[in-house]
């Protein structure tokens, strides 16, 4: 690992690429007493680093299903796993989220009264660690995605894409395992939708962490090693028939 975003991560999972880090067994997350079906029965395994793109049209219940997996939402029917680990056995959700994910949203979700740096040392609060080795690692992470000279900007004085690379810091601050991205490209235009992509693929490979990314643009998913098709609430197997 001597890439540029080498050294980002604090420790080293025991686990093998290859592994399921997530596997979701008839997943479900109904509203209105069961009127409106978001998610309706997913079955699917993600594997330890895979880059895995969550694509279909809008409404299908893509962002739902991220919202699952990073116990931002609760299932309400099925069964899903961290490692092995049943999400019903988790007893302090917001702890878990912080320790194992990262998020990164199409519309940044950043703090505009807060600098850059600010914004990348929020999800450590409440976290064990000094304030000045968080503020090293955050201008560290910054640093990497080439945000040195832009550390003390608040978010209205950063690009778009400047933005999404302080997301990307702040959703790497807690050493996550899995980085979930929702359009993290939706809102850019293509140079700084394939930097960001590119940064965001450099990271994922050389620190072996696993992305779950939702994304309407074919090149994202072209990226993928897999693609994962939703219709309805459900997998889509036969995506082709529908477009
Ligand atoms: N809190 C809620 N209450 C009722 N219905 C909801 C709620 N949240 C989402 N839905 C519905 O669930 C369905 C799936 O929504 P979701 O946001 O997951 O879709 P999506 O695939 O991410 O769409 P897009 O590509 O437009 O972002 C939609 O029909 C939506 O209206
Ligand atoms: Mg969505």
């Amino acid at each position: 690992m001597n890439g540029p975003h080498s050294g980002l991560r604090k420790t080293v999972s025991s686990s093998r690429p290859g592994d399921a880090i997530l596997r979701l067994e008839d997943i479900a997350l109904h509203f209105d007493e069961g009127r409106t079906k978001a998610v309706n029965g997913i079955d699917v395994e993600v594997r330890e680093g895979e880059f895995v793109a969550l694509v279909g049209p809008s409404g299908c219940g893509k962002s739902s299903l991220l919202n699952i997996i990073g116990t931002l939402d609760s299932a309400t029917g099925g069964r899903i796993y961290f490692r092995g680990q049943p999400y019903s056995t988790i007893s302090d959700a917001s702890l878990f989220r912080r320790q194992h994910f990262g998020f990164i949203f199409q519309s940044f979700h950043l703090i505009p009264t807060l600098s850059a740096l600010e914004n990348v040392i929020v999800p450590t609060i409440g976290c064990a660690g000094s304030a000045k080795a968080l503020k090293e690692r955050a201008q560290g992470l910054l640093s990497a995605l080439g945000l040195q000279d832009r550390m003390g900007h608040e978010p209205g004085k950063l690009s778009g894409g400047e933005r999404q690379r302080v997301a990307i810091a702040r959703s790497l601050i807690n050493d996550p395992d899995i980085i979930l991205a929702d359009e993290p490209t939706g809102s850019l235009d293509s140079i700084n939708a394939a930097e960001v992509l590119d940064l965001l693929d450099g990271i994922r490979k050389e620190n072996g962490l696993t992305v779950v990314m939702v994304t309407h643009a074919p090149e994202v998913s072209a990226r993928a090693d897999r693609v994962v098709h939703m219709r309805d609430g459900k997998l889509d197997t036969n995506p082709a028939e529908h477009t």
